[in-house]
Order: structure tokens, then sequence, then C-alpha cells
């Protein structure tokens, strides 16, 4: 094709007729805009030659196949938008009465919300929450608690060591004496976390479980004041109408030591098989700081005394939840931890 005044009337027709099959041929919106670009575009035959064309007549023609082109490429594009409309809605079915997907949100394990919880309850009392190590030196874990060299505690038959001097703590009471070392009374703190101890897993001993380690040193303090403590504590976790009692006991690092107990929750004191018919549950140790750990950090014994305590957080959990194996809380078993 020529592409000036010499384009010949014959030469108009047969492009105009070439244009309008390919314009009925486009079956898509892309293949009718290249149709498109290819007969009206910048640089196709017809629009170049209507730009150099001096004849009048031939002007007039070349702009009327133009426009009748332009026409028909519009009117087929409108029924192309038309068809594939058509198309998406009937391939793309929605039935809007299908219920959404839902996503599983996924919750807290029992453990983490009752360790949150005890965490509110001394936050509430005005102590501090403090981070302890897991990881820790044999010196933190035993010796600064006043544990002598042949406390069974101590043995590799006992407890996770890494190497001589370094143990998976056993027990949240370091956590102590880090805080009494890294500054002076008043203290109010709690530490809980996990600890760690060469158990064979049964019903109730799994080797990894968590405790709430509580600290409270300043002037004057007194057993009354634990009592206090652990019974509002008690309140907090089993209902008001809770009581505790104290047994005598031993910790190497309290003096004097006591076992606190609460009253059952399930019988209300009459006797049941959760407290072995006592009316009675033990929730731990406790005990006033044995004056000797002022000595490992550097305090004055004449001038501070102060408490501490020690729970273990699944028993709370299956003291109140009426589990029957702690190793269930391990298992990660999605009938069980939904209950809670
Ligand atoms: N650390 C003891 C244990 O794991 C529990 C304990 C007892 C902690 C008496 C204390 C305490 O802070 O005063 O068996």
């Amino acid at each position: 094709m020529v592409c000036d005044d010499s384009l010949r009337a014959v030469d108009v027709q047969a492009l105009e007729l070439e244009a309008k099959k390919a314009i009925s041929a486009a079956s898509s919106s892309e293949e009718l805009d290249a149709a498109r670009v290819f007969y009206l575009g910048r640089n196709a035959v017809l629009p170049q030659a209507l730009r150099k064309i001096r004849d009048r007549d031939k002007g007039r023609i070349l702009n009327e196949t133009r426009r009748n082109l332009a026409e028909a490429f519009e009117i087929r594009r409108e029924e192309i938008a038309r068809e594939e409309l058509e198309r998406r809605l009937s391939e793309e079915v929605v039935d809007v009465t299908l219920p959404g997907v839902s996503i599983a949100p996924g919750h807290l394990h029992l453990i983490t919300q009752i360790r949150r919880e005890i965490e509110d309850i001394f936050l509430g009392l005005g102590y501090e929450v403090i981070d302890g190590r897991e990881v820790e030196t044999t010196y933190y874990n035993f010796t600064a608690l006043n544990m002598p060299t042949w406390h069974p505690a101590r043995s590799p038959l006992a407890s996770l060591y890494l190497n001589e001097e370094t143990v998976l703590r056993t027990e949240t009471s370091p956590a102590q004496i880090h805080t009494m070392e890294d500054r002076d009374p008043p203290i109010y703190m709690v530490s809980l976390g996990r600890v760690y101890r060469r158990d064979t897993p049964d019903s109730t001993h799994v080797p990894i479980f968590h405790q709430v380690e509580g600290l409270a040193v300043d002037e004057g303090i007194t057993l009354a004041d634990l009592k206090g403590t652990l019974r509002y504590v008690m309140r907090s976790l089993f209902g008001e109408k809770r009581d505790i009692r104290f047994r005598t006991h031993y910790f190497p690092f309290t003096e004097p030591s006591i076992e606190p107990d609460v009253s059952c929750f399930l019988c209300e004191g009459s006797g049941c098989g959760v407290c072995r018919h006592s009316g009675w549950i033990e929730m731990g140790g406790a005990g006033l700081v044995d004056p000797k750990l002022y000595e490992f950090v550097g305090y004055e014994p004449s001038r501070y005394s102060g408490f501490a305590f020690g729970l273990g957080l699944e028993r709370i959990a299956m003291l109140r939840h009426g589990l029957p194996d702690l190793r269930q809380l391990w298992e990660n078993d999605l009938r069980l931890l939904r209950q809670f």
C-alpha cells in the first residue's frame, strides 16, 4: 500500500474491507486494540496518507473511511466488553450464602495464662516482675542459696549440667540472689519461668516446669507479712473463701522455712480426693530469708529482713482444672488446649 496522494480509491475500499474483517474477527479487547493500532494507529497506512493528502475529494473519502472504521471499532469494543462481562458473570459464580472462611486465632497456653494472672496479682500489690536466667552457674543456683556441697540437688543425677559450673536452673530462686546483688532494699519482686530437673516424666512430674519466685526485703518484715501476702494470692487464685496455714519445713535459703497449705476449694475443707481428705492442699515452699544470704549479697542482716516463696504453676493449673496428668500440658493436643 502506498502512503501518499497515490492511494487509489480501490486501495481504500480494500483497506476498509480488510479492517472490518479484522474488527469482527477480534474476540478479545486485546485483539481489538491490536487491530486498532494496526489500522488507525499513528503509523498506520490510513492516518499517514491522511496527513500527506492534498487532493480535497480523496481527502474526504479517506476521512470518511477513517470515521467508519473508528465507529466500527467502537461498536465492536462495546460488544466485546459485554461478551467478556457475560463470560465472567457465568464463570465466576459467587455463592453469597456460603459461610466465610474463619481464621483460627489461637490463644495463650494455660500455663502462660496462669503466669500472666499471677504477674497481674503481684503488679497490683506493687511488686516488680523480674526476668531470671534459665542457664545458671552453680554459684547462683546452689552456693549463694546456701546449699552445701553435699546437697543432693547438686548431683548430676538430679540436675541437668551443661558443664561443671553451669546448670539449667533447677528453681527460680537464683533470681533472688541476682536481684539482691543488683540493688538495695526495699525489694518487692516476683520472677516466673521455666525450671529443669532430671525427673522421669509421670503423671505428676515433667523435667521442665514453671515456678513463681517471690522476694520481699525491707526493714521490719515478719512472717505475718508472708502469711498475709500468700493468703491474698491464694484468695485471688482460688476464691475469696480460701484460708491458708503454715507447716514447718526446711529449705537452705530460708529460716524459719514453712510450707503453705491452702484450704481445699473443692470440698471447702470437709475432705475429698484432691486434698486427700485433709481439707488442705500443699502449695509450695516459703520462709523468711536466711540471713546467710545477706552475707552473699552484702546486705546488713541486722537492718533488713525479708520473706521468700516459690510456687509451681503446673500445680496451680492441675488443682484448678482437675488435670489428671501433667504430661498433657506438653502434648499440645488441641482437644485439651482448647478447653482453657
Ligand atoms: N526453690 C524451692 C523449690 O524449688 C521452692 C522455694 C521454697 C522457694 C522456699 C522459695 C522459698 O523462695 O522461700 O523447691
